[in-house]
């Protein structure tokens, strides 16, 4: 007999090819953009279904602020609109919204709707959906760097009681266990400074599908594939 399908508890995922996929069809970049809000959805959903409790979406490095402007400004629209179309779907399914990142950094009518969006769902208490805006994992790394000189500046802690869980607690992620898998989309093999503390142990899949055609199945057969990798942690 089969053994039970093994189900990541936190999925993390580099979304990937939205301007590939649009350009072979020979739509905009924005297109593709579009159409990646699509997949989150469904992704969202079947995290739900299965029992993922924790799905992190990097949506926006602060590496993409070197894209176009228009490129950027049809990205910010498209999350501040997905924003506030989506928040009575999210409540509806339960989901706890939760983003990490520079988030000053995103225009002042995206941080108000991503905060009106947080609250609203802070009670829910099905799947955590992480949102990585204006994410850099080695700016999460210095400010966490930053925050515990000031707590030992301030005579909180002391430098000997630094330790992997405590700096854990300092990073944007403090309230979230690690990732189990790790997806990313449109077959690039890096993690493009995503979590890099956090994906140390984490399982990687990498699939040639591009972000906007990825649905549910997609998500199984990724699963299914954890389902087998034996997790040692440097042990035998
Ligand atoms: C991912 O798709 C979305 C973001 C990075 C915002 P891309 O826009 O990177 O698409 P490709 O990699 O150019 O195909
Ligand atoms: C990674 O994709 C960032 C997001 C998915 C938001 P990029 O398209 O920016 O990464 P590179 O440039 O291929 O490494
Ligand atoms: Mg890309």
């Amino acid at each position: 007999m089969a053994s039970p399908v093994k189900i990541p508890r936190h999925i993390a995922i580099i979304m990937d090819g939205n301007g590939r996929w649009a350009r072979e069809r020979g739509f905009s970049r924005i297109r593709g953009h579009e159409q990646g809000a699509e997949s989150v959805r469904a992704v969202l959903r079947a995290c739900g279904e299965v029992g993922v409790e924790f799905l992190t979406l990097y949506a926006f490095s602060t590496e993409n602020w070197k894209r176009p402007k228009a490129e950027i400004v049809a990205l910010m629209k498209l999350l501040e609109r997905f924003l506030k179309k989506e928040t009575p779907e999210l409540m509806e399914q339960n989901v706890k919204l939760q983003a990490i990142g520079r988030l000053t950094d995103l225009p002042p009518a995206c941080q108000s709707e991503l905060h009106r969006s947080i609250e609203k769902t802070s009670s829910n208490t099905g799947v955590t959906l992480i949102l990585a805006l204006s994410y850099s994992a080695r700016m999460e790394i210095i400010d966490g760097v930053k925050s515990l000189l000031d707590a030992v500046e301030r005579g909180h802690i002391d430098k000997a009681m630094i330790d992997v869980e405590m700096f854990s607690k300092h990073l944007y992620t403090r309230y979230y266990p690690d990732p189990d898998l790790l997806i990313r989309t449109s077959g690039e093999m890096r993690i493009s400074n995503f979590l890099l503390w956090q994906l140390s142990y984490t399982e990687m899949y990498v699939t040639p599908k591009m972000w906007p055609e990825f649905r549910k199945e997609d998500l199984l057969d990724a699963i299914n594939e954890y389902s087998k990798r034996q997790r040692r942690y440097g042990g035998l």
